[in-house]
């Protein structure tokens, strides 16, 4: 390092002491020593408070050692005639001007590498931002661009330091700040004199309030457009779970899966042909296990709506305290635990067809919530306050009578007859016993592709064993009665005897049972199979099979468990 210069300060008043302070900043100077005659000098203070040595004679200031600079800052003649005789040779006097002069250079040579190290900054930040940038004087010339902009544009800095921003981009967020003196926002434009287009955002830059010039940031446009593509990916993945959704709820059957040619069967077929190229709504009647789920798939698949969603909503199945939001869907915080928002059956409908399944099975208040639906294809959400329009057909069904529900007051009369402009009525099995064997057959096709058998048919006593059952649990008992003697049968044909027990005990002939006499718990456990083939083994059959043996689901559910 090299060696301080070694300095002395005479004279600690108001010039001594700012040179004082500019010297004591520097690097490569020394102060050793600070004069004054009187010690309450600002410079003296100074001094002393920095521990640096102070004193108050000229003599006692010319005898420090190795002073290589004296510093005059008295101003007074004598003073200056003292220190030339007692100072040493080697040391040289600067007078308070000069030093003034000196202190200033050094003051802005300080302020210099102040700014170079603020530009070294502003450098390193310009450099590593993402975002390209670029500013221009009043008169658009191009001044800065930083890295970032060369990546973006391929143009590099000495190509366009020094152009006019009015010449090449002059339609550019730049060129527009500087023409209206104001800031430009999300300005999308192409680089003038390169391919990029960018999204841009410029501001005016102003210094001590007048402007100099402007600058703009801009990202290209194809950064936004990777954001864009994923989005687009994520609103792909959306539609292909909305088709999806459609998909599975759209309706699974048609006419053709319809079987029946008897006149009285016919009759009802038609109807629902012709039901399904309107938009009415349709009231599907008849007892349980008639067909009056399928007869709604098979109107819905006739009709323009088949390829929009087919929604069923069975509203004995759902519990009341959720029939509505099931219905209607619910908004976020509508209640507690509704994190979302859920849309309804109604909204999931849209376009297509809504099923209300057992509608004899709502409650008055939901009948009154539904009328309004069914009236104006409009509705609100649970918990929300706009009102949501759609485009729904209606199929209701029930196998309960209606018109005396609605007699006894458990049924709304106008909702009644909003549902039933086209009332279609499905006769029982027992009506149209003629289409048994045609039933049978497909059954016996459907269930030798199941079961992996090759029967050809049914006998014809078999045949007529059917033909003589009442089947007061219709289509549904008679798919349960197949289905039970194709599972037993090992011959290629099905005969009375894969029949005679299961179809069991028809009511008529129970009086010559009871003549006969049977323990009590086998004509229990009959009679449970009994209604077990009429309503089926579903959750939903044995609801109905408990309701047809006036007990309880639970007690069912017991007694099967011991009787078998
Ligand atoms: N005409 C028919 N041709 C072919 N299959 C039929 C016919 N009618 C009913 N089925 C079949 O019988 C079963 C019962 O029919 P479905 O579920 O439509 O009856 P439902 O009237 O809705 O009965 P429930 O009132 O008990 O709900 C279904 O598997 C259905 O496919
Ligand atoms: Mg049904």
């Amino acid at each position: 390092m090299a060696r301080k210069v070694k300095v002395g300060i005479i004279g600690a008043g108001r010039g001594g002491s700012s040179i004082y302070k500019t010297l004591r900043g520097i690097e490569h100077v020394e102060i050793a020593v600070v004069c004054d005659k009187s010690l309450d000098a600002p410079g003296i203070k100074m001094a002393q408070a920095d521990g640096i040595y102070t004193c108050q004679t000229i003599a006692e200031f010319c005898q420090t050692d190795g002073l290589d600079l004296m510093i005059e800052a008295t101003g007074v003649k004598e003073v200056q005639a003292e220190i030339e005789q007692l100072k040493l040779p080697s040391t040289s006097v600067m007078e308070a001007k000069s030093a003034n002069l000196m202190m200033h250079v050094i003051e802005e040579k300080e302020k210099l590498s102040e700014m170079k190290r603020l530009k070294g900054e502003l450098d390193a930040i310009l450099n590593s931002v993402q975002e390209a940038i670029e500013v221009a004087g009043n008169d658009g010339t191009i001044k800065y661009v930083n890295p970032s902009f060369t990546r973006v544009t391929g143009l590099s800095a000495t190509q366009r330091i020094g152009q006019n921003i009015f010449e090449v981009s002059p339609n550019g967020a730049l060129a527009r700040a500087l023409r209206t003196h104001d800031q430009i926002f999300a300005h999308r434009s192409r680089v003038g004199g390169s391919e990029a287009e960018v999204i841009s955002n410029a501001s005016p830059i102003a210094v001590e309030g007048r402007m100099e010039g402007a600058v703009v940031v801009f990202q290209p446009l194809t950064d936004i457009y990777k954001l864009m593509e994923q989005l687009q990916a994520s609103n792909q993945v959306i539609d292909d779970l909305q088709t999806r959704i459609n998909q599975i709820s759209t309706s699974a059957y048609t006419f053709d899966d319809i079987i029946g040619s008897h006149p009285e069967f016919e009759k009802a077929l038609d109807l629902a042909r012709k039901a399904s190229r309107s938009n009415s709504t349709v009231l599907i009647t008849g007892e349980s296990g008639t067909g009056k789920e399928l007869f709604a798939h098979a109107i819905h698949s006739a009709s323009q709506r088949w390829d929009k969603p087919f929604i069923k909503v069975n509203c004995a199945a759902i519990p009341e305290t959720l029939l509505e939001s099931e219905f209607f869907g619910y908004e976020k915080g509508a209640f507690t635990g509704a994190g979302k928002t859920k849309l309804g059956k109604m909204e999931l409908a849209h376009g297509g067809t809504i099923f209300l399944d057992e509608i004899g099975d709502m409650n008055l208040y939901l009948q009154a919530k539904l009328l309004r639906v069914v009236q104006d294809m409009e509705f609100e959400r649970v918990g929300g306050t706009q009102t949501i329009k759609v485009n729904v057909r209606v199929i209701a069904a029930t196998n309960r009578n209606l018109r005396e529900m609605v007699k006894k007051g458990d049924f709304r009369e106008d909702l009644y007859y909003r549902l039933n402009v086209v009332e279609l009525h499905l006769p029982p099995l027992r009506k149209h016993k003629e289409d048994i064997p045609a039933y049978a057959q497909s059954l016996i096709v459907k269930f030798n592709r199941k079961f992996g058998k090759k029967v050809a048919g049914l006998s014809a006593q078999a045949e007529q064993l059917l033909m003589n059952y009442t089947w007061p649990g219709n289509v549904r008992e008679l798919q349960n009665v197949m289905e039970r003697a194709m599972v037993t049968v090992e011959e290629d044909m099905i005969t009375n005897r894969h029949i005679l027990n299961l179809v069991d005990t028809p009511i008529s002939k129970l009086g010559r049972e009871f003549e006969e006499l049977i323990p009590l718990d086998e004509m229990e456990k009959r009679m449970i199979r009994i209604a077990l083939n009429r309503y089926g083994e579903s959750v939903e059959g044995k609801k109905k099979a408990a309701q047809a043996l006036n007990i309880s689901l639970a007690t069912l559910y017991n007694k099967l468990k011991t009787l078998r």
